[in-house]
């Protein structure tokens, strides 16, 4: 399993390693549709990480765990590094685990408590068919990656033993040791004690650097998605509503959702407009059928936007926007 390790060093910005087209995903409970993710289009190059900002509920975990076929899509298409893996079963859907890996949010939870870290890190390996002469080696490189050194002081060691931070670097660890070119990390430090949260962040950018790994982040944190995401895509209701780089959108956000976002989150070093009306309402109130999603919300409404939903379109070669206003705010 060793060829899982792809890319080290290795830039391909230009062609994805992963591409997801019109993703979809409706669940079916007590009877009621759910629509969690309406319309999700995204792409990934290895050595890039993508931001996805959006309120809770808006389908940020839901998109995640249909891109690691953690979860079923209803619709659409995933390629990754070439192959469409939307519905690869068996073998197959095995490999694919081992190179697009979890971060998990919750290193309190990720791991069982009654398994030494060496035991933690080796059931990843016995899962993807590593041979065992090999597990010594790659347990040991894995947690010099994560700097839990030297490896021997923590190998016998168990999870109560450790802090948040040093959980964190083997949960990291873990989702490192199969060899993954992708990974995604789902609030990958909300858990976590303010003071370890940019070690861990830098340990996430180092192993991505270092193996050429496409990322993807999801986080409420817009912060934390400046500080690590070169682009970023902004979700409403389960629908892509803004996409660029993250210093650009953030700086200059074009759709009225993102303008809210960047007005009521802190970031630093941003001039923030502190005119632009806050978020208002809920996510029910948005829940408007037909026109656009975010109307009912919007401080800049229009007919149109009861008639018709904008459809997410290219203002920028860089940029792309779902709003009626698109281009005509500064
Ligand atoms: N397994 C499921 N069954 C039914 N509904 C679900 C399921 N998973 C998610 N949902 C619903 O889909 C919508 C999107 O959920 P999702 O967890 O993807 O949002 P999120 O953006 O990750 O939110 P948060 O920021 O709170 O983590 C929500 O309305 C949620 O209740
Ligand atoms: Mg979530």
């Amino acid at each position: 399993m060793s060829d899982v390790r792809g890319g080290d060093g290795v830039r391909t910005a230009m062609t994805p390693l992963i591409k997801a087209i019109g993703l979809e995903k409706t669940f079916r409970t007590r009877g009621r549709d759910v629509a969690a993710v309406a319309d999700v289009s995204l792409e990934v190059a290895r050595g890039e990480a993508l931001g996805i900002v959006g309120e809770s509920g808006c389908g940020k975990t839901t998109t995640a765990r249909m891109l690691l076929r953690l979860e079923d899509p209803s619709a659409g298409k995933i390629i990754f590094d070439g192959t469409d893996i939307t519905t690869l079963r068996g073998a197959a859907l095995l490999k694919f685990r081992a190179q697009a890996q979890l971060v998990f949010q919750n290193p309190f939870d990720a791991l069982n408590p009654r398994f030494s870290i060496r035991r933690a890190l080796a059931e990843p390996l016995n899962n993807f068919g590593v041979p065992i002469r090999e597990h010594a080696d790659r347990i040991d490189a894995v947690l010099h990656r994560v700097r839990l050194t030297p490896p021997a002081a923590w190998l016998d060691r168990r999870p109560h033993e450790l802090s948040g931070g040093q959980l964190q670097r083997v949960v990291l660890a873990r989702a490192l040791i199969p060899g993954p070119t992708l990974i995604v990390a789902d609030e990958p430090v909300s858990m976590l004690d303010v003071s370890v949260r940019a070690g861990i962040l830098n340990l996430l950018r180092e192993a991505r650097d270092a193996l050429g790994l496409a990322a993807v982040y999801i986080s409420h944190d817009l912060a934390l998605i400046r500080y690590v995401c070169e682009r970023t895509m902004v979700m409403y209701l389960g629908q892509v509503v803004e996409e660029g780089p993250t210093k650009e959108l953030i700086a200059n956000p074009a759709h009225p959702y993102t303008r809210a976002l960047v007005a009521a989150v802190p970031v630093p070093h941003v001039a923030q407009d502190r005119a632009q009306l806050p978020i208002r309402g809920s996510l029910s109130d948005a829940a408007a059928i037909g026109g656009c999603a975010f109307r009912g919300r919007c401080p800049h409404a229009m007919k149109i936007c009861i008639e018709l939903a904008p459809t997410l379109r290219t203002i920028t070669p860089t940029r792309r926007v779902a709003c009626h206003l698109e281009g005509t705010m500064s």
